[in-house]
């Protein structure tokens, strides 16, 4: 195990915040300290329940995802991953529980969203400049402040091409990067990020996650990222989830303290390959049900 790894225990950690030493404590507030998690935390989930039909996919799940750090989420195919971040985001209906951004509902709190397919993600009648501005539009944001917003993005993303450009004249990295602007430009609280880079070849996949490496460490928002490449999962991650079969559970939630900026080399250093095994020894387990 890496030294400086945490395996993340629900149980341990509520004992923690439903600690109250005065008798006089209502059950009101205990419930309120339990929906603000452990110091650090921006989003707090509680007793998540979900279902499709008979299929159990969340059945009493809880985390407590930290702010302005970057989190991958990692697990076996079909285990939930895109449902867990659309039910935080509020795209999908839960069945049961609460998530709460510091102590709000997340439908009141600005979000941005990457899709994997960034095809159909994009606006193709729109020039890209104006798919990115397209949020600031319809939030009637006033031209000047939405060229100061964008031009911030470009000079952050160090673009190589010209967001005068339709999407079908650009690269699929490209389009993505556009995607990955529209999301950053309302400076959302949260981030959420679905497989971003699978559609990409690997060149170009290298090349995005430095770039989101760098735009995420400068703004500092909370990011949820899924990822099946667990190489990428723990080169983005400030913390790394692996979650279990269905009904699915936390397995881990790793700390990845390496250092960043974070380089193609990092990936061969020893701290990263010790972490890399620990996680896939975890993830085989999970795999297995053990
Ligand atoms: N709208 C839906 N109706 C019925 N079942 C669904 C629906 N959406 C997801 N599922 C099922 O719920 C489970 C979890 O789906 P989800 O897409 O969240 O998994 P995932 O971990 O993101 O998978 P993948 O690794 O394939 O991206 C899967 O078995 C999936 O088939
Ligand atoms: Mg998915």
């Amino acid at each position: 195990m890496v030294e400086h790894a945490t395996i993340y225990t629900p149980a341990a950690q509520d004992d923690s915040i439903s600690f109250s030493p005065a008798s006089y404590v209502t059950a009101g507030l205990s419930d309120q300290a339990q929906m603000s998690g452990t110091p650090g935390t921006h989003i707090v989930i509680r007793g998540l329940m979900k279902r499709f039909q008979n299929n159990r996919i969340y059945d009493g799940f809880d985390l407590d995802l930290p702010r302005g750090k970057i989190v991958s989420i990692f697990g076996p195919n079909g285990c939930g991953k895109s449902t867990l971040i659309n039910m935080i985001a509020g795209i999908l209906p839960r069945d049961g529980g609460e998530i709460l951004a510091d102590g709000k509902r997340i439908a009141d709190i600005k979000i941005g969203y990457v899709f994997q397919n960034y095809r159909e993600a994009l606006f193709p009648w729109l020039r890209s400049v104006d798919n990115i501005a397209y949020p600031l539009r319809l939030a009637g944001v006033h031209p000047a402040e939405r060229k100061r917003r964008i031009d911030k993005l470009v000079a952050a993303f160090d673009l190589k091409f010209d967001l005068h450009s339709y999407p079908y004249d650009l690269s699929g990295g490209q389009q993505q990067t556009v995607s990955i602007m529209r999301a950053l430009v309302t400076e959302p609280e949260v981030l959420f990020l679905d497989e971003p880079f699978s559609a990409l070849d690997y060149e170009m996949t290298l090349i995005m996650r430095d770039q989101l490496q760098h735009v995420l460490a400068a703004t500092g928002t909370t990011s949820l990222l899924v990822s099946h490449d667990l190489e990428e999962a723990i080169y983005l991650a400030d913390k790394l989830l692996l979650l279990t079969r269905r009904p699915t559970r936390v397995a881990a939630f790793l700390n990845v303290p390496i250092a960043r900026p974070r380089m193609p080399e990092t990936t061969t250093d020893p701290a990263f390959i010790a972490l890399k095994s620990e996680a896939l020894s975890i993830f085989q387990a999970a795999v297995r049900g053990l």
